[in-house]
């Protein structure tokens, strides 16, 4: 993959970034974890102290071609200008008037961002020519490209795919540190290599756990998907999230691991309440003996401890998807249980996905203590099934 140096001495160019700062916002519109903003920094600072002039692109959220202000980019703005400690204008337009005008009056060191790419149904259409035709628009705008959004390098899109092929490009810091530490889990993981598995579904995590079945010493899985892997062994599961349709499936999972003989941890007690709703009384029931009117929200404290267990005797530890809705502290135990396992841990530690890195930095862990927190959802998901990212494939030589 090309790098920034690739792209010769930049000072008093134009260099057109795109980043990830898909954030999430609270109803006030306040950042709640700026994680992805500060992974951006390294490669924002390095062109700005290079003399580029610095023009920066991204998307929040899904706004499907429409200006809708709900998904501006302006707090990102604020809060970027702060991390940087310098003034970032937002354009009101992507590639329009006002991008055009804030883009011709930058000096050295300046730094523009774009309003979100979304905003224009061309960036993500399925027909080539429409990206192509706004990928020649942005590219009118600067000398040269440098993809930074990791998060999003699993979209063909016009500011991440099309855009390469119109400029000298290159991939940013934070693409190669996270290929980088994600290899570790790839390319021959130091073994044994647990991947603990969370989150609301199964069917949002096919295509790895196919993958790691061939790959992986253990998968440990808890979070919403846990209960549909409860019900194909058998066990009822209350009123707790179910998938009837992935039941078969994850029977045949769970079968193509002992096969193969790979592990699967599956929880043998569970945090429950009648109601989701964060002040609902908890209780705890092993599986298998869950009250018809009960619904499954965390990890119970036995698997809480054989899942810790599991993780401190591993060399590669990879974490996708938090154990129970760790937003109500009554079921938070769980997801804070995994995330201080992976700490104390000695193997090498991976959390990917967006929930997952949001639950560490929420319930208040220490970054640094985890040899790597991934900016990627989809994107690191993809990259640890084996598949080939559009983002990144079109940065090769
Ligand atoms: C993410 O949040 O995982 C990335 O920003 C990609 O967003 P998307 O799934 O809307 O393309």
């Amino acid at each position: 993959m090309r790098t920034i140096d690739s792209l010769g001495d930049i000072a008093g160019k134009k260099v057109f970034v795109r980043s990830d700062f898909n954030v999430p916002l609270d109803d006030e519109k306040n950042i709640t974890d700026d994680g992805r903003i500060r992974a951006a920094l390294p490669t924002l600072t390095r062109l700005m102290d290079s003399g580029a002039k610095v023009i920066v692109s991204a998307h929040l959220g899904r706004p499907k071609g429409e200006v809708k202000p709900e998904f501006s980019l302006a707090p990102v703005a604020k809060r970027l200008g702060e991390l940087l400690n310098k003034e970032v204008k937002l354009a009101e337009d992507t590639v329009g008037d006002s991008a055009k005008e804030l883009t011709s009056n930058m000096e050295n060191g300046d730094v523009v961002l774009l309003e979100n790419v979304r905003f224009d149904p061309r960036e993500d259409s399925k027909d080539d020519s429409e990206r192509e035709a706004l990928a020649k628009e942005y590219a009118a705008l600067a000398d040269a490209f440098v993809s930074d959004g990791f998060g999003v390098v699993h979209r063909k899109q016009a500011s991440v795919y099309d855009i390469a092929k119109e400029l000298p490009s290159a991939a940013g810091e934070l693409v190669f540190k996270e290929i980088d530490s994600l290899s570790r889990a790839t390319d021959d993981p130091a073994r044994p290599y647990t991947v603990i598995l969370g989150g609301s579904k199964v069917s949002d995590k096919l295509g790895v756990i196919e993958n790691l079945l061939d790959k992986a010493d253990r998968l440990l899985i808890g979070g919403g998907m846990a209960y549909t892997f409860m019900k194909a062994r058998g066990n009822e599961v209350g009123t707790s999230l179910l998938e009837e349709d992935f039941i078969e499936k994850a029977g045949e999972y769970l079968k193509k691991a002992k096969e193969s003989g790979v592990e699967i941890l599956l929880p043998s007690d569970n945090v429950t309440a009648p109601r989701f709703e964060e002040s609902a009384p908890a209780s705890i029931y092993d599986t298998g003996t869950m009250p018809e009117e009960e619904m499954g929200l965390d990890i119970g404290p036995d698997t809480r401890e054989r899942y810790a267990q599991a993780i401190a005797e591993s060399k590669t530890v990879v974490w996708n998807g938090p154990m129970g809705v760790f937003e109500f502290p009554a079921f938070a135990k769980g997801t804070a249980a995994i995330a201080e396992a992976m700490q104390n841990a000695e193997g090498y530690t991976i959390v990917g996905g967006g929930d997952s890195a949001a639950a560490v930095r929420t319930l208040g862990f220490d970054e640094d203590k985890f040899d790597h927190i991934s900016t990627g959802g989809g994107a690191s998901l993809e990259f640890l099934e084996g598949k080939k990212l559009p983002g990144i494939e079109v940065l090769e030589d």
